[in-house]
């Protein structure tokens, strides 16, 4: 086994961070796949990813634990929609494999997550009472256009994929998932509000990797060349519709930004 640096030029895509191209990286094995190197990729990101200036918000112990929360409806649009992403496009409708088994029972899973949201919206005093015309003229709104994008982007993505192609985004949104519902874990402990989504009941259904399957299997796909790039042009631009995401929850939430909903 030999370990290759693949590909590591610019690539035009740029980084979260402003750096130009991506990390690119794996072990060929006797057949000549690609067989290692996406699950510390994609490390890489999430790392990025956490210094995301939303974490320090969530962080931050000077703000109370209700204004904290505040940014629960501009995830709303998301929320809703990643159900049905887990729904209706990851799934196989008739798995033939093991993958393909696989990434069904991580989306049987990820499906039934909404409802401990609307429990939160609920629970921290954020159900507010508003017209159907009002909630969609929010929803819709320019405030949410990341939160849209992103939906869409996942969808572009992960339409008509293979079961590895499908497995490797799945691990990016359970880096990004995992990164965020773990600070919410943290920054909920304690409280007597009955929070499920952003409290510990949500983080316990997240490993983190794709379930159905063990830990970090994306090492364990057997790529070509062309898939591992495209699999890094994958990632860069998952992270990257991420990062959108939640440049816009920080531009609404935060005092320096905050907008009226309206
Ligand atoms: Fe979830």
């Amino acid at each position: 086994m030999k370990t290759n640096h693949l590909n590591a030029e610019k690539t035009g895509l740029a980084h979260a961070d402003g750096k130009p191209g991506y990390i690119l990286w794996g072990t060929v094995n006797a057949k000549g796949y690609i067989m290692t190197g996406i699950s510390k990729e994609i490390e890489y990101y999430k790392t990025n990813f956490l210094n995301h200036p939303l974490f320090n918000y969530l962080n931050d112990d000077a703000l109370s634990l209700d204004e904290r929360l505040r940014f629960l409806p501009y995830i709303s649009h998301f929320v809703m929609s990643f159900a049905d992403i887990n729904k209706y496009i990851l799934p196989f409708a008739t798995p033939a494999n093991a993958l393909e088994r696989a990434v069904n029972t991580h989306a049987r899973e990820d499906a039934e997550h909404w409802p401990w949201f609307l429990n939160d919206l609920q629970t921290s005093g954020q159900n507010s009472a508003a017209s159907l015309t009002e909630h969609l003229s929010f929803l819709w709104s320019d405030n949410l256009i990341n939160s849209r994008k992103l939906t869409y982007h996942l969808i572009q993505t992960l339409h008509n994929q293979s079961a590895k192609m499908r497995l490797i985004v799945i691990e990016v949104m359970e880096a990004t998932g995992n990164a965020t519902f773990d600070t919410l874990a943290s920054i909920t402990k304690g409280t007597d509000k009955q929070l499920e989504y952003c409290g510990h009941l949500h983080l316990s259904h997240e490993t983190g990797h794709s379930m159905g399957s063990e830990d970090e299997i994306v090492d364990t796909l057997n790529l070509t060349e062309e898939e591992r790039n495209k699999a890094s042009q994958m990632i860069v631009e998952c992270f990257n519709a991420f990062h959108r995401f939640f440049d816009e929850i920080f531009e609404n939430v935060s005092p320096e930004h905050s907008r009226s909903i309206k």
